[in-house]
């Protein structure tokens, strides 16, 4: 490790905040020792706000269904392939009781953009999840919608909403999606998600197609400047029906510097250790929590649907039960000397 890597690291610990050359000089540097280094920081941070703790997540996958063809995505509307299917909602008020006698405190809707999910029954949707567990912070991960939907639904009682940016360089977006998908109407969602008081979560895949540093760069540039409650990272994945197929996946190791990065960014940041980054190589849980993650996001979905919310190929899911899903990732989490918390996971004060 130079002098100065650890001099860079070090600086971000003390002030949060790195210029775009050094960010540069900072990604450029690959040795095992700077990596080692940053981890071990953004451990200590991690430490002084959460201490040992790493929250669960229970996510339920709710519909497939997908408005939008994202290049990246194996559920964009033009995948004639994926088998299409949308929970109902008594099914989605099971996983969440499933979820709470688990221990669970948080629930995560994720879906495509399935516009029969209309902010009538989004809205109907999370108030009764709310009115069955009210200790629970409910978190939408549902895309875009109007400045006047999220509103409805903050008032619903979401709690958190998960948009991630994808990436904050408007050319570089471009290559990813399709028109009429654009990064400003992306930044508007995310503007209009915390004016209506959501905590909110941003992100962006590491390795996608085209991405250069520079737009790492302005992803880590735009994480400070809107300062999330939450920061969704994972590598990219190739999923063999969409027209990214042919690209490689992103790296695990990349991956993992980036969240040591973020965790010294922003200090209180939820930063989960994300199923792609498990997908990308085992063990890519616990490496996540060691680079500074400190969050998990295990699947309550019905697992007659799990392989129906195929994103990228070969999606890690333990075939375990749920309830055993959660055993084995206490163990895991406490080889690593971390333990499981029971409780909503809201941003440390
Ligand atoms: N590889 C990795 N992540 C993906 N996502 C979508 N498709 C892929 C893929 N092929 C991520 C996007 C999206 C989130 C729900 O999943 O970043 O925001």
């Amino acid at each position: 490790m130079t002098a100065e890597a650890r001099a860079l690291i070090d600086r971000l610990e003390r002030t949060q905040t790195l210029t775009r050359p050094e960010l540069a000089t900072l990604l450029a540097d690959d040795s095992p020792e700077t990596a080692a280094y940053l981890f071990r920081r953004a451990r200590a941070v991690r430490e002084e706000h959460y201490g040992n703790a790493v929250f669960i997540r229970g996510l339920i996958e709710f519909t497939n269904y997908c408005r939008n063809d994202c290049f990246y995505c194996g559920i964009r509307r033009k995948n004639g392939r994926a088998d299409r299917y949308r929970l109902t909602e008594a099914q989605i008020l099971d996983c969440c009781a499933l979820g709470y006698t688990l221990g669970f405190r948080t629930f995560v809707l994720q879906g495509g953009e399935d516009m029969w999910f209309d902010d009538r029954r989004l809205c109907g949707l999370v108030s009764r999840i709310k009115a069955a567990h009210p200790d629970c912070a409910v978190t939408l991960s549902v895309g875009e919608r109007s400045r006047e939907s999220y509103r409805a639904l903050r008032g619903a009682g979401a709690d958190r909403y998960l948009l991630r940016h994808e990436t904050a360089s408007p050319g570089h977006y471009a290559k990813l999606h399709p028109a009429p998908l654009t990064l400003e109407n992306r930044l508007r969602c995310l503007y209009d998600l915390k004016e209506a008081g959501f905590q909110v979560g941003c992100g962006f895949m590491v390795g996608s197609p085209h991405q250069t540093d520079e737009n790492i760069i302005d992803d880590l540039l735009f994480l400070g400047e809107f300062q999330p409650q939450m920061v969704g990272l994972g590598p990219f994945l190739p999923h063999h029906d969409t027209p990214f197929a042919v690209y490689p996946p992103g790296s695990q190791a990349r991956t993992l510097f980036l969240l040591g990065i973020v965790r010294l960014l922003l200090p209180r940041v939820l930063l989960p250790a994300t199923t792609a980054l498990e997908t990308a190589a085992p063990g890519g849980r616990e490496r996540g929590i060691l680079a500074g993650a400190n969050v998990v996001m295990p699947n309550l979905s019905p697992a007659g649907v799990r392989e129906k919310y195929l994103l990228y190929d070969n999606k890690a899911h333990s075939g375990d039960e749920a309830a055993e899903a959660v055993a084995s990732l206490r163990q895991r989490m406490a080889a690593i000397g971390c333990t499981l918390a029971v409780d909503r996971g809201d941003p440390a004060v």
